[in-house]
């Protein structure tokens, strides 16, 4: 009897210890090793979280929008292209970014103003990257995913984050809305949107 009783308690202890939400520190880490080779390819915006509340509404204003990271062609280097589909129109902008860890720098960009990482996410098919303007003292803080639409308690986990770091709630893409064609070798100019826009009408 007694033991069972202890056995119980002990099965209480691992399970409530397993279920404890994380605390802000560990929710809003950088992650601790960063695999290039699964940052590769495309991934959909799920959702952002902004600190300004005019970018927010902005961003709210998207459709959607995805980021697309190269091959590395180093191991403290990578390209990623990013879409926004706006007004059924599509932007598209590339950007070099440096590693150091799970940090990463945009190239050209004065380093002691914007302070970037990649973030911890408990989601196995997610990434966060977490942008820190910093004299503005804005943030951002963005969720994407290999899939549009993710479980409730993923998303719960987002949203906590975005409280840990003050900012408003996030906003959540709508995941019914097409995304941006991916850039052909020949650049997105060699493909107008409004010819996509038509095709498809
Ligand atoms: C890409 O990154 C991985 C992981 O850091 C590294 O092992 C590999 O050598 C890199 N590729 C190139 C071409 O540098
Ligand atoms: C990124 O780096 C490549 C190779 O160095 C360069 O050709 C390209 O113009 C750079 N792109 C941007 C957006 O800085
Ligand atoms: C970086 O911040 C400094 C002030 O800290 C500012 O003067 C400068 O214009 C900023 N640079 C960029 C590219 O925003």
């Amino acid at each position: 009897m007694f033991f069972a009783v202890c056995a119980t308690a002990l099965l209480f202890m691992v399970s409530a210890s397993h279920s404890a939400p994380l605390a802000c520190e560990d929710l809003v880490r950088p992650v601790d090793q960063l695999d290039l080779r699964q940052l590769e390819g495309r991934w959909a915006m799920v959702a952002g979280g902004l600190s300004y509340l005019p970018n927010l509404e902005r961003f709210k204003q998207r459709d959607s929008a995805t980021v697309n990271f190269l091959s590395n062609t180093s191991d403290t280097s990578i390209s990623y292209s990013r879409s926004i589909r706006l007004d059924n129109k599509c932007q598209y902008h590339s950007y070099n970014i440096s590693l150091e860890g799970s940090s990463f720098t945009y190239d050209g960009t004065d380093k002691s103003n914007v302070s970037s990482n990649f973030a911890h996410t408990s989601c196995r098919d997610c990434i966060v990257m977490h942008i820190k303007l910093v004299s503005k003292k804005q943030q951002h803080f963005y969720l994407f995913s290999r899939r549009r639409q993710l479980e409730e308690k993923e998303m719960e986990e987002f949203r906590a984050q975005v409280e840990c770091l003050n900012m408003p709630p996030p906003a959540v893409l709508d995941p019914t809305k097409e995304l941006c064609p991916e850039e052909t070798a020949d650049g997105p100019a060699a493909q107008p949107e409004e010819k996509i826009e038509e095709q498809r009408n």
